[in-house]
């Protein structure tokens, strides 16, 4: 099964992501906390996105397509796997879709996060106080909400094309969405 996790920055996608994980056993590859690994290693790629990731900016398409390219051909993404925060333009969506009909699979379903915006800075606001995120701050957080606005919501569209897309209530208890997820998916009750 492939997996997409979409929606704004706080709306719960790497919270689900990780549940999600734990009950199909397959693994979530999120590319933000791979970049935050990237840039805590310094590496090549971390030292590429990590001015980029303070300023709420998105990271070039090449650098985050490579990094989920190597990802996905490892054996423990042979079942499937849950993305979260990939693919975030439309040119990662079309890049994801070659590399995945090269591998003869395909998107199994889009779980679109719906939370509104004042939900989602309050979110945020109450990690930077547990969490020691260079870009959880309101300044960062309206440059997050524009490059979602503008780069990432119409790759919504494109997979609406594809009749993938299934709305959760992300405004709910962590629970409850959990739940919702379940039901679209056809898991076992937990
Ligand atoms: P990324 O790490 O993906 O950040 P994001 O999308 O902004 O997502 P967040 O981690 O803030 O939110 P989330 O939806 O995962 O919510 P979470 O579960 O954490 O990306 C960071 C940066 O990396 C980007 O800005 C960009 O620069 C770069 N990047 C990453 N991917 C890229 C790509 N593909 N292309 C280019 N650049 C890329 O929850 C948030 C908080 O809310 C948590 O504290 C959580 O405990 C709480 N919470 C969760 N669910 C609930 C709930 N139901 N009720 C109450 N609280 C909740």
């Amino acid at each position: 099964m492939i997996l997409i996790l979409f929606g704004p920055p706080g709306a719960g996608k790497g919270t689900q992501c990780s549940i999600l994980e734990e009950r199909i056993g397959i693994p979530k590859l999120s590319t933000g906390d791979i970049l935050r690994q990237a840039v805590a290693d310094k590496t090549h790629a971390g030292k590429q996105a990590e001015a980029i990731m303070a300023r709420g900016e998105l990271v070039p398409d090449s650098v985050v397509i490579q990094i989920i390219g190597d990802r996905t051909s490892q054996p423990d993404c042979g079942k499937g796997f849950i993305l979260d925060g990939f693919p975030r333009t439309e040119k990662q969506a079309a890049a994801l879709d070659e590399m995945l009909k090269q591998q003869g699979r395909q998107v199994h379903k889009v779980i679109a996060f719906d939370v509104n915006e004042e939900e989602l800075l309050r979110r945020i606001l109450k990690r930077s106080k547990e969490e020691n995120r260079a870009d959880d701050n309101p300044e960062t957080f309206r440059k997050r909400m524009q490059s979602y606005h503008a780069q990432t919501a119409p790759v919504l569209h494109y997979y609406k094309g594809q009749n993938l897309v299934a709305h959760v209530d992300g405004m709910q208890a962590v629970e409850q969405v959990t739940a919702q997820i379940g039901k679209i998916l056809n898991l076992q009750a937990a």
